[in-house]
């Protein structure tokens, strides 16, 4: 019998904004209680509000333990190819593809180091996250039955461990975004380097939108969250066509050709 997949990003992230809604709810009734001044009352009442919305935007938004769609057919249509998963975590990313696109195969890459374990629960500390981050990601590819078409690679996405032209499609979602504009430049030359001529790069970022930055707050937004012009900028800048771009949920996502 399969084990369930379980992607593991840490409950804080996911329930985090519990903890403000739970004190305000608190302050709420001590207001009444005490009759403190309406403005504490007000102040309490707008915590309220913001931590229950951003706590839903998290839930149903963001639903980052939830399985992931592929934002555009467009990619991969053919079915085929040797796909590359930069920074591909605990397998969203990976499975995506492996599911939705029978035919290919997926190297997953990522550093199961700092990074991996900011994000992920039970994910040890120091040398030991590369070992628990490779069982986690394994033991999830396995779940969904794709670990065959799958094999995993330690590495930075910042120097990939891989000859020029390798790939028929790159896929990265939501880590680049985690590198500062430098480290973003050098993951996106790299992807265009492993990819074969013509090769599909499909990338998604956490969305620059002011409303889900303000409701979403501190919890959602860890690093830099450059605008969608910028992300062209800089697709085009590392030897990429733009093909399609679009919105999903808290996510811009971009599908380019290699030049
Ligand atoms: C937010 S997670 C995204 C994981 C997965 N793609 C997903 O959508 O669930 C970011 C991932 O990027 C990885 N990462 C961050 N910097 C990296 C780097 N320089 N090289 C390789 N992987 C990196 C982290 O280890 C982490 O697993």
């Amino acid at each position: 019998m399969r084990s369930h997949i379980d992607f593991g990003y840490m409950a804080i992230y996911e329930y985090g904004h519990l903890i403000p809604a739970a004190v305000a709810a608190a302050l709420l009734l001590l207001c009444r209680a005490k009759r403190w001044p309406r403005i504490l009352t007000a102040i309490s009442g707008l915590l309220l509000a913001w931590s229950l919305a951003a706590f839903l935007i998290v839930q149903f938004g963001v639903d980052m333990n939830g399985r992931l769609a592929l934002p555009t057919q467009a990619f991969q249509a053919s079915g085929k190819g040797k796909v590359l998963d930069m920074g591909a975590g605990t397998g969203r990313s990976a499975l995506m593809v492996l599911e939705s696109r029978p035919e290919t195969t997926v190297v997953a890459l990522d550093s199961f180091g700092q990074s991996f374990a900011e994000h992920f629960a039970n994910a040890g500390e120091g040398g030991e996250v590369l070992q628990r981050g490779q069982a986690k990601l394994l033991a999830n590819l396995t779940a969904a039955g794709v670990e065959k078409r799958a094999s995993i690679q330690p590495g930075d996405v910042r120097r990939l461990p891989f000859e020029a032209a390798t790939f028929d499609a790159v896929v990265s979602t939501y880590a680049i975004d985690h590198l500062g504009r430098t480290g973003a430049g050098e993951a996106l030359r790299e992807a265009a380097r492993v990819l074969k001529p013509g090769g599909e790069f499909l990338l998604m970022v956490i969305s620059k939108d002011i409303w889900l930055k303000l409701v979403a707050g501190p919890l959602m937004f860890h690093s830099g969250t450059p605008s969608a012009a910028s992300w062209t900028k800089a697709m085009e800048t590392a030897g990429f066509q733009m093909v399609e771009q679009g919105t999903r949920p808290a996510t811009l996502y971009f599908l380019a050709r290699k030049s």
